[in-house]
């Protein structure tokens, strides 16, 4: 276990120029959280005694957008000297004089470095007795990345930026990955000879080893198999090509836990969403947030579930749903709206073209086709005809609607809130039902058909209605 005598540093106060964005880079989502709120749920994992988090740039959205998250994060601002050392050194100088431990330094735009792959680079640190150990891939592409200069003995000898590399250092294919492990005593020590005489007039952290080296001192690397785990996001293109990886990862997850994932590629499920074994997710779906999905259940194709539970044996096709709750062996689809507050019960159906809010609807109960039912209690066994309506909302207040146990409505009623139908009533099509029905009642509003024979033939002569009547009566 790696628990004790740890600290973690997570550098988050860059702007992110590359992103061109209103959003600090650090905020920007993949898998339904931030790219450091990922780097930060992996700290959360390895147990530290201390995360802090240095911040700078547009801090205070930076930090409201993670405190809540993160309770044990601590936010470190930096000043205005610029560079990753900089960043470290305000986050070193904040810990507790007497923290005589281990410092993971880590970037919050580096979101797939798991706990398992920090774990074992921790074990390596502590296994090599280094003053410093850095995390290394060797890659096609090093554009961009700090390169690892090796001596004639193989040992790291420093870390070259691009921006300062030689030709020869810029052919290097082994990059920094901007994970490290240094001893505490190490950054007290080095931070401070850390100079901004550099392309970019910056501290970096990355001259620590050169300085290390200097006095004879052993620095480290661990060579990471996977790249994946060291790719950041700097640009746009970057961000979905990381939240690609991120997903296939997630999905390759549960799958191994037992759910079918037809088409992974078309298939999105964010970090904090569970399903059970023998879910099926079918093509185009996605999963959001903190979706659960019980056993058996069927999701897709192209539906989207945002905060929803959906119970065991469920069907859900093409549908949009947020913060809804569907009972188990419910049927939802094709084409339905469910928006927050909609709890549909057990075997319940909300069927094509339908849209609901703040809907309690039965156990069994049945909204099939074309309505909308918004602020209403539905109890068991209902069965609202084609195209029944709430009419919830009298330009001023939103009203509630309740329909008992075993009501069945007819076609096209509108039901004009605050209103109640009471058990087993009925409402016949087209009614607009304006008043309670008592239990058992059929209600109906719409005046009696009146038929006023011979009217097209008289009104409308010589068009194709007043012929094809004349031909039927000649026929009768
Ligand atoms: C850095 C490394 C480089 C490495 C690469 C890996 C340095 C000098 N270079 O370069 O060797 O290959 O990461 O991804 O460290 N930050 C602060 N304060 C600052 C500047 C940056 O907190 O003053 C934060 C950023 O928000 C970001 C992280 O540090 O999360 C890295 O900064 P970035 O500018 O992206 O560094 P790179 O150029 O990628
Ligand atoms: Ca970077």
């Amino acid at each position: 276990m790696t628990g004790n005598n740890l600290a973690i540093i997570i550098l988050a106060a860059g702007q992110g120029t590359r992103m061109r964005s209103r959003l600090p880079k650090v905020l920007h989502q993949i898998g339904g959280r931030p790219l450091v709120g990922h780097v930060l749920t992996t700290a959360g994992r390895l147990e530290a005694e201390h995360v802090e988090v240095v911040v700078r740039h547009e801090r205070d959205q930076v930090v409201a957008a993670l405190e809540k998250d993160y309770p044990a994060a601590v936010f470190i601002d930096q000043d205005e000297v610029p560079g990753t050392g900089r960043a470290v050194q305000v986050a070193v100088d904040a810990l507790p004089a007497d923290f005589d431990g281990d410092v993971l330094v880590l970037s919050g735009d580096c979101p797939l470095a798991d706990a398992d792959t920090l774990r074992s680079f921790l074990d390596a640190h502590r296994a090599a007795e280094a003053e410093a150990t850095l995390m290394t891939a060797v890659v096609d592409d090093p554009t961009g990345y700090g390169r690892v200069i090796r001596d004639a003995d193989g040992g790291v000898d420093r870390v070259v930026e691009q921006k300062d590399a030689t030709a020869d250092e810029a052919a290097v294919s082994e990059i920094n990955a901007g994970m490290y492990v240094f001893r505490v005593a190490t950054l007290r020590k080095y931070l401070p000879s850390v100079g901004v005489d550099n392309a970019q007039g910056e501290m970096y952290l990355t001259d620590v080893p050169g300085l290390l080296r200097r006095d004879g001192s052993r620095v480290a690397a661990s060579v990471v198999s996977d790249v994946t785990v060291t790719y950041g996001v700097n640009d746009r293109a970057q961000l979905a090509e990381v939240g690609r990886l991120l997903n296939r990862r997630i999905v390759r997850r549960w799958q191994l836990e037992g759910v079918t994932v037809i088409d992974p590629a078309t298939t999105w499920i964010d970090d904090d969403a569970t399903l059970a074994p023998d879910v099926t997710i079918l093509p185009n779906t996605h999963i959001l947030r903190a979706t659960t999905i019980a056993e058996g259940a069927i999701i897709g194709p192209d539906t989207t579930l945002v905060d929803c539970e959906v119970g065991a044996d469920a069907i859900v096709r093409r549908t949009d749903a947020t913060l809804a709750v569907i009972g188990a062996e419910a049927t939802v689809g094709p084409f339905s709206f469910l928006r927050p507050g909609t709890v549909l019960g057990a075997r319940g159906k909300i069927g094509a073209y339908v849209e609901t809010k703040n809907a309690e609807i039965g156990e069994g109960s049945k909204v099939p086709h074309l309505s909308y039912v918004g602020d209403a209690t539905i109890g068991r066994g209902v069965n609202l005809g084609a195209s029944t309506i709430t009419a919830n909302y009298d330009d001023v207040n939103k009203h509630r609607t309740v329909v008992e146990d075993e009501v069945h409505t007819g076609s096209h009623t509108t039901l004009v809130a605050p209103v109640r139908l009471g058990a087993g009533a009925k409402t016949g099509a087209g009614a607009v039902v304006r008043k309670d029905v008592p239990a058992g009642s059929l209600a109906m509003s719409v005046a009696p058909q009146r038929n006023i024979e011979g009217w097209v033939e008289k009104n409308r002569a010589g068009t194709g209605a007043a012929d094809a009547a004349a031909r039927t009566r000649v026929a009768e």
